[in-house]
């Protein structure tokens, strides 16, 4: 989709679709009071009649009013005037989305007037928000169709700002378009079969997407390599299996050569049986989700490429495939990491931070202002936080709080768990440096836990994604979370 910021509607429009808010007000105001006064209070009416309704989540699309040269007008609901939260815009973002989607309308001309404004938030905000959630709602998965899926009909999207905004807002809402590209990057890979997505399938679209700019290089680590560099917890995980494991680095450097720069790191388990700990059957086809870490890594550096920021990003995919075989991991078998330490292999269902744990060794190398791991990692943080909120786990509270506020920012909320030492004994192995699993008591806690003794050499933060990657039921499908948190941080902190 296209979208474009103007200070002003244009007069020449076809088959377009004017959206207007509409508020909790006696008076109708800013655009819905232009078109209401020139369409014989055709906005007024629809009010008082109790069609067109005023609260958050609501709207009504009208057709063919008197002397307005757009074929449709779209009232949205927008409540009183400057009372909307964060999560409230978001509502009237995708209410105004799903409304231009069921229309035939191929250009909307949307009023994005300050009487909506969240108190707190820029206009800037304002546009990105809008710009993420009008493309991040067109999305449709066609990767495995035959027949082509109907396109998207609505083309082009012109958002009309106050003139002193419109620079600021440009800016912003090709922010917004650039992350819901990278968030459909992670759905598309995310809901991709296991059968296609493999790590070397992973590996070729690193490849592709380092073409897109220059400032892009890519590294790729077969097993062979990781051998060499006593990977021994990540190879553990990945010898059960027919498929290679590759450790993919994508290097982007859009800063200065001495600036340090942010790592993100994603689990990419394209398919976890659980091993010989091996899982029960139903819902096992959703284990294809559990490389949307890595997913979420190839969305920002997606979005990465196509703004050139001017910071330096590394994003890292630990790929590997958890399979059953006569080669596979043994409950009792203990393995030598890149660190040095040990670990016992309880459970072959706890790879993730098997997998982890290695890169987070090797990524040491790049000297980095922070590493942010992404990763679904364990079921318990879906029982602790629910489908609601990435959890946070960090070693540094600077680092934890950024990471809470882009969620704030984003609406790709997320939030920390402690990463208290009390924690740690519950790791102790009778027969190595630590076990692979902690107990059922805090399972997100304890598998951070397990990470954070990795990660000692530099700001560190986790995000156990497990609850927000993916939805199931019939809505099953990957959400491309948290690119857009990822995103608001390597914007505003990388
Ligand atoms: N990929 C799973 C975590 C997961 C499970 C995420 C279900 C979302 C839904 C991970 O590899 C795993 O199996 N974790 C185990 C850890 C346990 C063995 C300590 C889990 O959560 O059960
Ligand atoms: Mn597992
Ligand atoms: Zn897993």
């Amino acid at each position: 989709m296209d979208i474009k910021v103007a200070a002003k509607a244009p007069a020449k429009q076809t088959n377009a679709c004017i959206v207007v808010p509409v508020h909790t007000a006696s008076k109708l105001s800013g655009a819905a009071s232009s078109i209401n006064s020139r369409s014989g209070n055709a906005i007024s009416r629809a009010i008082k009649r109790g069609d067109a309704k005023t609260d958050i989540g609501s709207s009504l699309m009208l057709f063919e009013l008197d002397k307005i040269s757009s074929d449709r007008v779209l009232l949205v609901g927008a409540g009183e005037s400057n009372q909307a939260s964060r999560a409230q815009f978001r509502t009237v973002c995708t209410e105004i989305a799903n409304a231009l989607q069921k229309s035939g309308a191929a250009l909307a001309i949307i009023h994005l007037e300050k009487s909506v404004y969240v108190d707190s938030e820029s206009a800037a905000w304002h546009a990105s928000t809008l710009a993420r959630i009008l493309v991040d709602s067109q999305y449709q998965f066609t990767l495995h169709s035959k027949e082509k899926t109907p396109a998207n009909r609505l083309k082009k999207a012109i958002f009309v700002v106050p003139e002193k905004e419109q620079r600021a807002c440009a800016t912003a809402a090709r922010q917004g378009l650039a992350i819901a590209n990278g968030q459909s990057l992670a759905r598309d890979l995310g809901n991709l079969a296991p059968n296609i997505c493999t790590p070397v399938y992973l590996a070729k679209k690193a490849q592709e997407l380092a073409k897109t700019n220059s400032k892009f290089t890519t590294k790729i680590l077969t097993e062979a390599q990781m051998s060499k560099l006593g990977m021994g917890a990540f190879l553990s995980v990945s010898r059960g299996s027919k498929q290679e494991g590759r450790l993919i680095c994508m290097e982007y450097r859009g800063a200065d050569k001495k600036k340090k720069p942010t790592v993100l790191l994603g689990k990419g388990v394209t398919f976890d049986t659980g091993g010989i700990s091996i899982k029960p059957s139903a819902s096992m086809d959703e284990m294809k989700f559990d490389m949307c870490g890595a997913a979420s890594v190839f969305g920002a550096m997606r979005a990465i490429s196509e703004l050139s920021p001017k910071s330096n990003v590394i994003g890292v995919v630990a790929a590997a495939e958890n399979m059953p075989d006569g080669d596979a991991s043994r409950p009792g078998d203990v393995v030598t990491t890149m660190s040095g330490q040990t670990v016992e292999i309880l459970n072959t269902d706890a790879e993730g931070r098997l997998v982890l744990c290695d890169s987070l060794t090797y990524v040491e190398r790049y000297k980095p202002a922070a590493v942010i791991d992404v990763a679904t990692l364990t079921g318990a943080c879906v029982v602790a936080l629910g489908k609601v909120c990435t959890a946070v786990m960090s070693n540094d509270d600077e680092l934890a709080d950024q990471l809470y506020q882009s969620g704030q920012t984003s609406g790709d909320l997320a939030w920390e768990l402690p990463l208290w030492d009390e924690y740690q004994t519950q790791l102790d192995s009778n027969f190595a440096d630590m076990a692979n699993i902690g107990g059922s008591p805090a399972g997100a806690i304890t598998a951070g836990c397990f990470l954070s003794r990795f990660a000692q050499n530099y700001r560190w933060a986790h995000l156990d994604i497990a609850g927000v990657a993916w939805k199931g039921g019939s809505e099953k499908g990957a959400t491309g979370k948290p690119v857009s948190l990822l995103m608001d941080y390597v914007l505003n902190h990388a």
